[in-house]
């Protein structure tokens, strides 16, 4: 496989993204088929209904995500919140993340810049960049800043662990709601994909949570369902015809 260098991943010979539309693919795999707009605006909608949600934990919405990389899913979550209805008590977004081998702001920024031709996008990759760029990387252990211009009543927060996953997904104190699985392939980086992680992540998963990746292989599917997701083959997007969508049952 021929690998552009600014995309390539040497840790694992794999790619950080596929280069064809890879935040539209992000919104299609992880933000649309999680239903993640939805159910932010249920959120919204719940304050305007029962403003005794203000303030508590009922206005905030977990994600999980594995593997950081560039934030390129970070971003596509940013660019789609555009669709949240404006919300006058803030709506707070806890985005979790991992990066064993982070690396540095202006790559970041490089690697996203493939996407600036997008005006919307443009304003954006500022905003993950400038987020990012407040954080020490070369410190282990988690880090959190603020995603500056979401706008929207929306507070997104960048919480980045340095280390490996399993570290990140024990230390959460709060189970998520979704969970973003874009570690790599499987058969690049199995690490990421282990039983033993997978089943973590279920334990830190709320009821009816879900978990997404563009992967569809058979022992992925498996560990999530030992995890306790019910799993199912659901829409890709461009080449990839099928993706994975698990949901928390047990
Ligand atoms: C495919 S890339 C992530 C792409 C990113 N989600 C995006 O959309 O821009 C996978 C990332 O996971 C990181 N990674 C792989 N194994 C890891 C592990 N065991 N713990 C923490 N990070 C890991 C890699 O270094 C890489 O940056």
């Amino acid at each position: 496989m021929n690998i552009p260098t600014l995309l390539l991943n040497p840790r694992y010979n794999d790619r950080y993204f596929d280069v064809v539309d890879a935040v539209a693919e992000a919104k299609r795999i992880h933000i649309g088929n999680a239903r993640i707009i939805e159910r932010i605006n249920d959120i919204v909608n719940n304050n305007v209904n029962h403003s005794i949600n203000i303030g508590t934990d009922k206005n905030r919405f977990r994600i999980g995500e594995l593997g950081f990389g560039p934030g390129r899913l970070l971003l596509a979550l940013i660019d789609s919140l555009d669709a949240v209805a404006v919300t006058v008590e803030p709506v707070i977004i806890d985005y979790n993340t991992v990066e064993m081998y982070p690396i540095p702001a202006e790559r970041v920024e490089r690697i996203l810049s493939v996407f600036s031709d997008r005006v919307r996008v443009a304003s954006r990759i500022r905003n993950v960049v400038d987020a990012y760029s407040r954080i020490d990387i070369e410190t282990p252990g988690p880090h959190s800043v603020a995603v500056p211009g979401v706008g929207g009543g929306i507070v997104v927060n960048l919480n980045l662990y340095v280390g490996e996953a399993m570290e990140m997904v024990e230390s959460l104190d709060a189970p998520r709601a979704a969970w973003f699985l874009d570690g790599h392939a499987p058969k690049e980086n199995p690490d990421i994909w282990r039983p033993e992680l997978l089943s973590a992540v279920g334990r830190k998963t709320e009821l009816g949570g879900t978990a997404t990746a563009f992967t569809v292989a058979g022992h992925v599917r498996r560990a999530l369902a030992a995890a306790g997701f019910s799993v199912a083959k659901v829409a890709g997007c461009g080449g990839k015809k099928e993706a994975l969508l698990g949901t928390f049952r047990l």
